[in-house]
């Protein structure tokens, strides 16, 4: 069996694998939390979701299969990890107003993906865990917003720096005792830790915290519980106050590892690059000084996102 960094279907494997054989221990790694291409899904330890409740979480799909979740912004506009461009120049589509995974339901709304903006720094199809892992999806038609699909605010720098208990949502694995065939969105509330903790926790768990940076944010679990994400919940969001504080990015697998916080880059670190403008339109929503800086970043950034 290969066991590489980023392989992370290896993660269905090896849960999966724990009931039936009595498990070779091995060690903790650190990976990205993208499904690679595999419809068993769903966070650990959480619950499930009930309709409407996380009308701003999408669906990053790619051949008709979640790969990851993402975050929707603006009526045009999401975001997600970088990591969960899995092909250049393919097609990726946007599915919003879901409950359960790949259901049909009068709720649903499809858009096709027409950019997909990497942030310049991230390296693109990287084996290992990198920082700025962080994209931009511009839609092909603005969505309708309904109860059930809603834009979800970018934080502000007060949102971004509070502590407590925050919210994780996704279709990402769950676990081996739940049922295999449910696949309905899951969420869990979980504490928010200090850089510092994070950082001898990862080290603690995986005896390496790289490439952990202050970009990043991380979760552990309630007290006493196992939660994490997993593959698949990678681009969905951690969501404090009613701003998305965090975009899952990666954490210790296999996940729901004892101990083992889930690291989310900060969308304060990325701001300029979330509302550049990926080629074309600016997003004017928050005044004046905020039009000149798009508007600088937009002269930085325009070479670099358009090519
Ligand atoms: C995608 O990028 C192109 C430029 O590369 C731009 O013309 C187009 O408007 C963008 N599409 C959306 C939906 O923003
Ligand atoms: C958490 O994981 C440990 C092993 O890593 C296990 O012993 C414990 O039972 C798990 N706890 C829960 C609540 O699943």
């Amino acid at each position: 069996m290969k066991f590489s960094l980023f392989n992370l279907y290896l993660v269905y494997i090896l849960v999966s694998s724990v009931k039936s054989k009595v498990p070779k221990p091995k060690p903790a790694r650190l990976g990205f939390f993208r499904e690679t291409l595999r419809p068993e899904v769903r966070v650990i330890g959480g619950l499930k979701a009930e309709r409407h409740q996380f009308p701003y979480q999408v669906s990053l799909q790619y051949n008709g299969v979640h790969i990851c979740g993402g975050v929707l912004i603006s009526e045009t506009r999401v975001i997600t990890a970088a990591h969960c461009k899995v092909r250049i120049n393919a097609l990726y589509e946007v599915v919003l107003g879901m409950l359960i995974l790949y259901e049909d339901h009068e709720d649903i709304q499809r858009r096709m993906v027409e950019n997909f903006t990497i942030h310049p720094e991230f390296p693109l199809f990287s084996r290992y865990i990198a920082t700025d892992d962080i994209a931009v999806l511009d839609l092909s038609e603005p969505v309708k917003l309904t109860p059930a699909v809603q834009v979800i605010k970018l934080p502000t720098q007060k949102q971004c720096n509070a502590m407590g208990s925050m919210v994780i949502s996704g279709w990402g694995y769950s676990n081996p005792e739940a049922n295999q065939h449910s696949s309905t969105l899951r969420w869990a509330a979980l504490p928010r830790i200090t850089y510092k903790q994070c950082r001898q926790d990862l080290l603690a768990v995986a005896r390496t915290s790289k490439p952990l940076d202050k970009t990043m944010i991380c979760t552990s679990s309630v007290v006493g519980k196992n939660q994490s994400a997993c593959s698949g919940d990678s681009g969905g969001p951690l969501v404090y106050d009613g701003a998305v504080v965090g975009i899952v990015s990666w954490g210790v697998i296999p996940c729901g590892t004892r101990h083992a916080p889930t690291v989310y880059i900060k969308p304060c670190s990325h701001e300029s690059f979330l509302r550049s403008d990926s080629c074309s339109c600016l997003i004017l929503n928050h005044g004046k000084s905020r039009l000149i800086l798009s508007y600088l970043l937009y002269i930085f950034y325009i070479n670099d996102l358009c090519s």
